[in-house]
């Protein structure tokens, strides 16, 4: 490609993670259709190549693995065919649902008993799971459940298309202001029925326990993903207004939550070397529309530039064209000939 292209590349995508080795939590962002699902692919079947054991796991109701890899990835760990240290994983999100309102179901009959409070648990557990942020809550727990086990050496999600991502990682921190209201409040209560109550021995208290459990993960999830050590988020952009407009608000809250942002992928590049004088008009146009988009992508996101992929002939699908991005991706000289 032209020096003006690879100029702006400071640190590849190689080259990041050369200086992040305990690098183990790698997410995806970006518009819709941008080629968030395929990156990820992408690198955890690399991570895997270079024998580290890795989990590509989907968080996104709509799942796109299973088609990705051929191969059905879908509600359990899957070792991958062919790639010895990958296994993929659907996360089954009405699973999780349905878990999760179990769950919260028990915790509200507990404390209308002990609120001695006459009403049905199933009216509150209705109108606290119909709202549109529990789903993303229950992914959430998901996520960072899978995390906390520690059965890998890398994770890599592939997240939410939209702005998901970021309330999925903001929540951690309203978690905690809220748990932290939650539980002051729940002392005071106890601390006035202890009071009133003749005996003075303290009672066990299921939702207080399972408040400050859940603080303590929230916590934890937070320090994993603010680790910038470990964790990183790459957001992938295609040379074009709207997807550009799309990772530069991203990036801007992440940077606000203290969220390690490993930096921009540009995918679908046309390749200049087969574009000639007299190729299509459309495709003449195209790349110089991509050309004068590459300038804003230089200048909004200088030195966060990892890699510039390349537009295939043919769509990304099985390990082998996987393999084929990653090379694309993670190796200099393949990203610097696009
Ligand atoms: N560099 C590329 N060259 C050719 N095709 C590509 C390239 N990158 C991605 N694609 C194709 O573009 C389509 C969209 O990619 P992908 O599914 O990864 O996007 P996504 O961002 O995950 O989309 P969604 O927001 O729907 O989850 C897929 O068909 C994929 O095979
Ligand atoms: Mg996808």
């Amino acid at each position: 490609m032209s020096a003006v292209e690879t100029r702006g590349i400071t640190e590849s995508m190689a080259g990041y993670l050369a200086g992040h080795p305990s690098l183990k939590y790698v997410f995806f962002g970006g518009k819709g259709g941008v080629g968030k699902t395929v990156m990820a692919g992408a690198t955890a079947v690399w991570a895997a190549d270079q024998g580290r054991r890795t989990l590509l796991a989907s968080t996104n109701p709509v799942h796109s693995l299973s088609g990705l890899l051929g191969q059905n990835v879908f509600g359990k760990h899957t070792t991958v065919t062919g790639v010895p240290n990958l296994v993929a994983l659907e996360i089954d999100t009405r699973d999780a649902i349905e878990r999760s309102k179990r769950d919260i179901q028990d915790k509200i009959q507990w404390f209308l008993k002990f609120a001695e409070i006459s009403t049905k648990a199933d009216e509150f557990v209705e109108s606290a799971t119909m709202n549109p942020a529990f789903e993303e809550s229950a992914m959430f727990e998901n996520m960072i459940d899978l995390m906390f086990k520690d059965e890998y050496d890398v994770y890599v999600f592939d997240t939410a298309p939209t702005a998901n991502a970021r309330r999925l990682l903001g929540m951690s921190k309203v978690y905690s202001l809220w748990v932290g209201k939650m539980m002051k409040s729940r002392e005071e209560a106890q601390g006035l029925r202890q009071l009133l109550s003749f005996t003075k021995k303290k009672e066990s208290d299921p939702l207080m326990e399972y408040l400050v459990d859940f603080q303590k993960r929230m916590e934890h999830a937070r320090e994993l993903l603010t680790d910038a050590e470990k964790t990183a988020f790459f957001f992938v952009t295609l040379p074009e207004a709207l997807p550009i407009a799309v990772i530069t608000r991203f990036i801007n809250w992440f940077t606000e939550f203290g969220i390690p942002v490993g930096g921009v992928l540009v995918n679908m590049r046309i390749d200049r070397g087969v574009v000639k004088v007299d190729s299509a008009e459309f495709v003449r146009n195209r790349l110089a529309m991509q050309d004068e988009h590459m300038q804003t992508v230089w200048q909004k996101f200088d030195g966060q530039v990892r890699a510039i992929v390349p537009l295939f002939d043919d769509e990304v699908r099985g390990t082998e064209s996987l393999r084929r991005l990653a090379r694309a991706v993670f190796t200099k000289e393949t990203a610097a000939a696009t």
